[in-house]
């Protein structure tokens, strides 16, 4: 009984929960009063000011859509289909046409939705397929993907060692898996490593996974963000060249500054077109058994900006403001630590790609950060260097710098 004399009912076996190892870090950064305080936890773009700025040109379709908008009946399951083409074409570029008769796409609930329903269609499809995820990967991958009931194994991906990939220790594993696996791969800055693999290891996964009949499932979360919409993609492309099946999880959160609209897809390349119309009608239905149809908002600007040569134009330029900031403070971050620690090398901080690197701090470390400076990271010590500032640089380094291991 409670204290209000009420049974616990239904509910009252559940137990609190731990917090979410992101979003846990954002709540308790908001309730911290300190002044100083630094947030370089959850991955959203961040300007000099602090800011998370909604791009101009996403403003601007916004209005356009706001004001042209005559009725908000439903979207359907599958979403705008306006989205679902544009979108599609800006991941797959001259290959998305040649590929178009064999790919199902469907509007998502942010790319996180998309890697839900990609997974839940391969559950559907084939339940004893494993997911092979990187080692580390995204604290929220193995939860979302595996809620669809399907087994999950990691793959090696990360020298700690040399901050990079551990290219060899990753292709001995994909050599070893049965043809059927899925396998899922970060397309650019890779989360929360920051390390990517370059043109010529991207070939060759692309070889591995076509010869071996491997799956691929790429999440697209940061196209443009590494270098510009095009480079970013040069690998999911190589892959998308050679394998009959793909699945590709998009989201529209960091480039378009579209966060909380919750704007993503799911694209799947099938090896035939017939597949594809089949697939696409389990799509729809996966999505009207869990939430029924997408939101409409957030699709509907980016579909715009991407349509509107103008409006696309000045979307670049102010992403490639915002990556020209990533890398800056990459480099000044790295030569501040270098210069309070010359013995050791940071030039793997300027030489990670998005906005994710892993300081390699172990839990007393993170814990000392966040408790006596006030500079909040997530568990994985993963820093989003979006949070630096020309005005809070040097304080995070000798933040950092502190709970370094001794000289
Ligand atoms: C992150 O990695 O911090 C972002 O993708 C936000 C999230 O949902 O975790």
């Amino acid at each position: 009984m409670t204290a209000a004399g009420q049974l616990p009912g239904m509910f009252g076996g559940l137990e609190l929960l731990p917090p979410d190892p992101i979003l846990g870090v954002s709540a308790a950064f908001r309730a911290d009063p300190d002044p100083g305080k630094v947030d370089l936890g959850v991955g959203v773009y961040r300007d000099e000011a602090g800011n998370t700025p909604v791009p101009a040109a996403v403003r601007e379709a916004e209005r356009a859509l706001l004001a042209g908008q005559s009725s908000k009946t439903y979207v359907g399951p599958a979403g705008n289909p306006e989205f679902n083409e544009r979108i599609v074409a800006m991941a797959l570029g001259p290959l998305a046409a040649g590929l178009r008769e064999r790919t199902a796409t469907i509007q998502t609930v942010g790319g996180c939705g998309a890697l839900r329903i990609g997974a839940e269609l391969v559950r559907v499809a084939a339940p004893g397929a494993v997911i092979h995820v990187s080692d580390p990967t995204w604290a929220n991958h193995e939860p979302l993907v595996g809620s669809s009931g399907l087994s999950l194994q990691r793959y090696p991906y990360y020298d700690s060692a040399t901050r990079g990939v551990a290219f060899e220790r990753m292709l001995d594993r994909l050599e070893q898996l049965p043809g059927g696996d899925v396998v899922l791969l970060h397309v650019c800055c890779h989360n929360p490593t920051g390390a990517d693999l370059d043109r010529s290891q991207w070939a060759t996964v692309a070889e591995v996974l076509a010869r071996r009949g491997l799956v691929p499932f790429l999440d697209l979360a940061y196209q443009g963000f590494a270098d510009d919409l095009e480079a970013d993609v040069a690998g999911l492309r190589l892959v998308a060249e050679r394998v009959p099946t793909l699945l590709l999880a998009i989201s529209c959160s960091k480039n378009f500054g579209l966060y909380r609209e919750r704007a993503g897809a799911l694209a799947i390349v099938a090896p035939t077109a017939a597949t594809a119309r089949a697939l696409a009608t389990h799509q729809a239905r996966t999505a009207r058994r869990m939430y029924s149809m997408p939101p409409d908002h957030g699709a509907a600007v980016a579909a715009r900006v991407l349509g509107d040569p103008g409006l696309r134009e000045a979307w670049q330029a102010e992403l490639a403001v915002m990556v020209a900031r990533m890398k800056a403070m990459r480099a000044l971050l790295a030569g501040r630590l270098a210069a309070r620690r010359p013995e050791r090398d940071f030039g793997w901080l300027a030489r990670h790609r998005g906005m994710f690197s892993l300081l390699g701090l172990d839990a007393a470390a993170i814990a000392r950060l966040r408790e006596v400076e006030h500079v909040y990271l997530p568990p994985d010590g993963r820093i989003n260097v979006a949070g630096v500032s020309e005005e809070n640089v040097e304080r995070v380094a000798d933040c950092i710098v502190s709970v370094l291991d001794p000289r």
